[in-house]
Parts: C-alpha cells; sequence; structure tokens
C-alpha cells in the first residue's frame, strides 16, 4: 500500500566513506520541511529487490550521525547490481532486477530515489535512471575520482588521515634517521597521496600518474642526505605502478601484474610500499620501514570540510527530486554548488594531471615524484 505522502528513497553504495550520514541527515531534514516522507533502503541497491530492506527515515533516527562515520544504511560493493565502469568488460545489470528495483519503487510510491556512492554505484543508478526509475546521485569517495566535481565528499577526512599519520610517521623518521614509507588509498588516482604528501611534509610523493624510477627515488634520499638530512618519507598511492609498469594487488602476496592485463576494478590494490621500502632498503642499505593505511582512511568521523559539502549535496539533492531533475549527479563546481548528468560523471575519471597547480607547487619546493623531473622552482 502507498504511503499517502510523497516519499524520497535514500540508498548508500560503495565502500563506506567519512560523511554518508552527513547526507543521509541533511536530505532527511531538507525533505521533511517539503512535506516528504523518507525512507532509507539498507545495504545498498540490495535493499530494492527480494528481500526488500528499508526502514522509515526521521528526524529522530537521523539525529545525531552528522559525525558518525560509516552509513546507518549499510552498504556494499558486491552483491548483485556490481556493475563495472570505463572498462571494456562493462556489465550490464540483469533485467530482472532491474524491473524488480522498479516495482519495489512503484510500490512504496517513491517520488525520488537518492544515490550516494562513487563510480560503480552511480553506474547503477545510471542504469535504474535508463529503466524509468526517478533517480538522483550523490557523488561519494575518498579517492576524489569522479568526474564533473572538484571534490567527492570523504576525501578530505581521508587525507586529514594520512596527514596525521605522516606527522606522526616523521617523528620516528626523524628520531632513527630512517626512511619511512607510507601507502595510502585512492585506486587509479594520485589524490590522496598529493594532497596528504604536501600537507604532511613527504619528501618523495609517488603516484600512478606520474611514472616513476627506484633510481630516482633513491637519488632524492642521497640528495637529502648531502643536505644534512638523514630521514626521508615516502608516500605511495596503491594504484602507482611499478617502473616496469606492474600493478601490485592483494599486498603482492600474488606478484604484481602487468600493465593492461588486470580487470582494474576486481584486483584488491595493496602491497606497493612494502616493495618500495625493500627496494631501497636493498640499494642504499640503508633502514626502511613501510606502512599501510588501509582503512584507517575511510574511518572515523568526517571534517569540517566533508560535513559541509556532504550537507550541501543532500539538501541539493532533494531539491533535484523535487524539482523532477532526476538522472543528474550534485557536485561542487566551487563556490556553487551545481548538478550535471550523472552519465557524464560516471565518464570521466578524475586523475591527477602531472601539471597541475599541486603538482607544479610541490615540484617548486623540492619534493620528488620519482621521475626526475628537476625540482627548480617554477620550471616548465
Ligand atoms: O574506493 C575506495 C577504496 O577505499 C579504495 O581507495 C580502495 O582501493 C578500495 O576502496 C578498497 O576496497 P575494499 O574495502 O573493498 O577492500
Amino acid at each position: 500500500m502507498p504511503p499517502s505522502k510523497p516519499t524520497i528513497g535514500i540508498l548508500t553504495g560503495g565502500g563506506d566513506c567519512p560523511g554518508l550520514n552527513a547526507v543521509i541527515r541533511a536530505a532527511v531534514k531538507s525533505a521533511l520541511r517539503l512535506g516528504y516522507d523518507c525512507v532509507g533502503f539498507l545495504k545498498g541497491y540490495e535493499g530494492l529487490v527480494d528481500p526488500v530492506a528499508y526502514m522509515p527515515l526521521d528526524l529522530t533516527n537521523t539525529a545525531n550521525i552528522l559525525l558518525q562515520g560509516g552509513t546507518i544504511l549499510g552498504s556494499t560493493n558486491k552483491g548483485r547490481f556490481s556493475a563495472l565502469v570505463g572498462e571494456s568488460t562493462r556489465v550490464r545489470i540483469d533485467p530482472q532486477l532491474l524491473a524488480a528495483a522498479g516495482e519495489t519503487v512503484r510500490q512504496l510510491g517513491i517520488s525520488g530515489l537518492i544515490c550516494i556512492g562513487g563510480d560503480g554505484s552511480l553506474a547503477i543508478a545510471q542504469q535504474l535512471h535508463e529503466h524509468g526509475i526517478p533517480v538522483v546521485g550523490v557523488p561519494k569517495t575518498i579517492d576524489n575520482d569522479l568526474g564533473c566535481t572538484a571534490f567527492t565528499f570523504g576525501f578530505d577526512s581521508a587525507v586529514a588521515c594520512a596527514t596525521d599519520a605522516l606527522d606522526r610517521l616523521h617523528t620516528t623518521a626523524a628520531s632513527h634517521e630512517r626512511i619511512m614509507v607510507l601507502e595510502v588509498m585512492g585506486r587509479h588516482a594520485g589524490w590522496i597521496a598529493l594532497h596528504a604528501g604536501i600537507a604532511g611534509g613527504g619528501d618523495v610523493i609517488l603516484i600512478p600518474e606520474i611514472p616513476w624510477t627506484f633510481e630516482n627515488v633513491c637519488q632524492k634520499v642521497l640528495d637529502r642526505e648531502r643536505e644534512g638530512k638523514r630521514f626521508t618519507l615516502i608516500v605511495v598511492a596503491e594504484g602507482a605502478r611499478l617502473p616496469d609498469g606492474g600493478l601490485v594487488h592483494d599486498g603482492g602476496g600474488k606478484g604484481a601484474l602487468g600493465a593492461g592485463v588486470v580487470e582494474r576494478r576486481q584486483v584488491k590494490l595493496g602491497g606497493v610500499g612494502e616493495i618500495v621500502a625493500n627496494e631501497v632498503a636493498g640499494r642504499l642499505k640503508r633502514e626502511v620501514r613501510a606502512l599501510v593505511l588501509g582503512h584507517l582512511q575511510r574511518g572515523g568521523t568526517p571534517t569540517a570540510f566533508d560535513r559541509v559539502l556532504a550537507t550541501q549535496f543532500g539538501a541539493h539533492a532533494v531539491r533535484l527530486v523535487h524539482e523532477g531533475r532526476f538522472g543528474q549527479m550534485v557536485c561542487y563546481r566551487p563556490p556553487d554548488i551545481a548538478s550535471v548528468a550523472i552519465s557524464q560523471a560516471i565518464t570521466t575519471p578524475a586523475t591527477v594531471d602531472p601539471a597541475h597547480s599541486a603538482v607544479q607547487a610541490a615540484r617548486a619546493l623540492g619534493i620528488s615524484f620519482g621521475d626526475g623531473v628537476d625540482a627548480s622552482p617554477f620550471g616548465p
């Protein structure tokens, strides 16, 4: 029996991320003020289909969640809806699942479904939209790798965590005259490594977008020693390919895959930090330690920046539903919150441009990207 009031559905898909609850809270608060009821589907898109699982969302059960990490609705990056994006092997969702999701939306009288997720989850949202389900997207990921938005929420919190880790590693590195390697997340984008590397005073930053060599990394360590600095902080993005083009995955245990060989989304990246540490230790005969920051970057309370961004995204998503602007994703175009077609956002991945101003600033300070490019200030 459909509810008497117009109803907005909300779901969170993909990996968790600081700020998800802030989006949910903002959407519910603003939707209720416009006269909507709200329901939240559980465990991402899975909650839309057999067994349909949802909970009413109101001012009571969304109170005090602004600062909570994770998502009160649960999430999954696996399951029956998983879609692949930007790959030749792009998967279409089973038409029966789409039909079942559409039936749930119809039966519950959902006027708009707010899908909060990264590129995979938004690719699913796009397919729901093409199936006639009234969908609005909200871009979420710590990786900041979604196109058409200056920032995704969650990124700033992940950078804050990685920066804090670097601050802490700095003290041991300096006290013990060690080389410390920090491996951060980010999938195939180097945003977390770039920002945390700059904010945390890293000396070497290795990212997927800039090819690097061990010789250049070691040279930077030696250059610093010549300047009297007997420790070095190296930040490496989990998706930074080895000099031979290999992508390290599953902790390095299964070996490094060659360039172009992997189905990129299905491997669990990780292990490049340890390989960098071992290689540098072997070549320079220095003490090197590696740390994988891992899921600490995805947990905990969102930063103030992410709370504000998530709140704006949640409120704007409700506005899009209210105005019937379906198939759109909210986005941040400083200083405005705007919207863009979901189809456009998911086909425009955002990786680090090697000529990005942050890269240039880092080079001007002498930070090495392991590519041997002269770090002369304001060079080409
Ligand atoms: O996309 C977010 C992210 O944390 C990536 O940075 C990382 O590669 C991946 O998810 C890890 O996924 P999982 O938690 O499924 O291992």
